[in-house]
This record gives structure tokens, sequence and C-alpha cells, in this order.
């Protein structure tokens, strides 16, 4: 038994995406989450820059006393994960590949995934998908303009819904079964995503099978917390005002502490 905290990082209010689902799934583990959005978006940046901010989050989150991390950002992930793999001495899970297998084990003739320009131009989604399962045709489309409409406390208005429409019509043209939410920002934009393309294309978020890895190394490790319930611990390397509303939406409140921290 371990009662050491999991340490997650995102650009931003994303994270919190996968926070939630880690939080329904395994309510004993202690939190601590990074949301960088002192330098948001991550989506447009070079994959040096990326390395460089990702890595210093992943010394923070040691510095916290973490047992694991987990990359809750689908564009850290494609530039960092090997990296922080190397570098850091816990655990490091990332996003997209527990976002292919999912899409995988649903038999899909014909995938969709949505990302940041980074994710998409850097194609790990389909190079993984097409290991696993080489028959899956994989459609791979730049969706940048939907990550500043959940960032900025959007959802749910006109403007998200034609927003999405536009961004999602390359789909229009190339018809799938299922559609891989990339980036961590976009589960957030479901009800817009699930209007678009309307009700039998399967969404598909990959944290649910993240936090499926996640449990599994921890139960392998032996380091599964057994306390009655765990804190979650918020850091914003910008606005902590922002992240404060972001968590009372997305976490519906459930978080110890916020604060500002310089990285
Ligand atoms: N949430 C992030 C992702 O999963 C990045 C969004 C951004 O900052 O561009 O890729």
């Amino acid at each position: 038994m371990d009662e050491r905290p999991i340490g997650l990082m995102d650009s931003g209010l994303g994270g919190l995406s996968v926070m939630r689902v880690l939080h329904q799934q395994l309510p004993k583990e202690s939190l601590v989450f990074v949301g960088d959005q002192g330098h948001f978006p991550y989506g447009t940046k070079s994959q040096d820059e990326l390395q460089h901010l990702v890595l210093n989050i992943g010394h923070f989150l040691v510095e916290q006393d973490i047992k694991m991390m987990i990359v809750a950002c689908n564009t850290a992930t494609g530039a960092a994960l090997p990296l922080l793999q190397q570098t850091l001495p816990v655990p490091v899970i990332g996003v997209i590949e527990p976002g292919a297998i999912a899409a995988v084990h649903h038999h899909l003739k014909t995938v969709g995934v949505i990302g940041t320009a980074s994710t998409i131009k850097k194609g790990a989604y389909p190079a993984t998908i097409h290991r696993l399962a080489p028959q899956m045709t994989v459609y791979s489309h730049a969706a940048q303009e939907m990550v500043p409409i959940v960032e900025h406390g959007l959802t749910g208005t006109p403007q998200a819904q034609e927003t999405v429409n536009a961004a999602l019509q390359f789909f229009d043209q190339h018809p799938v079964d299922g559609l891989i939410l990339g980036c961590t920002h976009f589960p957030f934009l479901a009800p817009e995503i699930r209007q678009k393309m309307g009700p039998n294309v399967r969404l598909i978020d990959p944290a649910y099978e993240t936090i499926k890895q996640a449990q599994a190394t921890l139960t392998a490790q032996e380091l599964l917390a057994d306390q009655d319930a765990g804190t979650v611990k918020l850091y914003t390397t910008g606005d902590r005002a922002d992240l404060v509303t972001g968590a009372q939406q997305w976490l519906a409140g459930q978080f110890t502490s916020c604060d500002h921290v310089d990285l």
C-alpha cells in the first residue's frame, strides 16, 4: 500500500477530463495536478519547447513525492513520453496508446482522430492503431480551434457548436464509425461533437483505458492507496482563479487546494 499521490499534467483544463475518471475509479488515490496555463496552448509549440516544458513539470511533480505520473495531455504524450519514462524515477503513463487500444477494442472499420496541430502532425495515433490493427482505416484531422473554447469556459454556447461544426466538417467527406477524442480538452465538448457527428459514431475518450492501465501498473507494483479518501491538489502556472473556475465546473468542486506555481 502506498499513499503517495499520483501526478498529472496538461497545458490547461483538459487534464481534468482524465482526473475526473481517475477520481471516480480510484477514489482512495491522492492526486496532484499541474495545469500549464502559463504556457497554453501546447498544440502549436515545437517538439523541443514541449519537451522542455513537460520535463520541467515532471521534475516538479517528483518533488511533490508522486508514485506515478499520468501525462493527461496528448500533445505532451506525443512529444515527451519516452523522455519522461527514461528520466523520471517513477512509472509514467501517457494517453495515446490507451486511446488507440480503446479504438481497436471496438472493432471499428474506420476511425477518425481529432487532436491538436502537434498531435496530428506527429502521427502517433495512426502509427499505434496500425501496429495493433493494420486493416483499420484512420482519418486524422487537427481541430486546434476547439481547444480554446474549453479553456475559456465557452462550452454549451452557440459559439462552441459553430466552432465544432466547422472543425469537424472534414468528416462530412470522410465518414467514420468512431472518433477518438485525441485531445484531453475535447471530452468537455462531447455534447457538441455528438450533435455534429450524429448518434451512430462512437466517441472514444482515451481517459478510461488510460486509467485502466494506471490501475494495472499500481496493482502490479503494489502501489495502490488504501485510505478513506485521497486529497486533490491543483497547481497552475497561470491565473489561479481560472483553474478554480474550471475545477468547480469539471471536478464538481472536488479539490482540496488550488495554488499558483512558477515553473
Ligand atoms: N489538452 C492537450 C492535449 O491533449 C493540449 C491542448 C493545447 O494546449 O493545445 O493535446
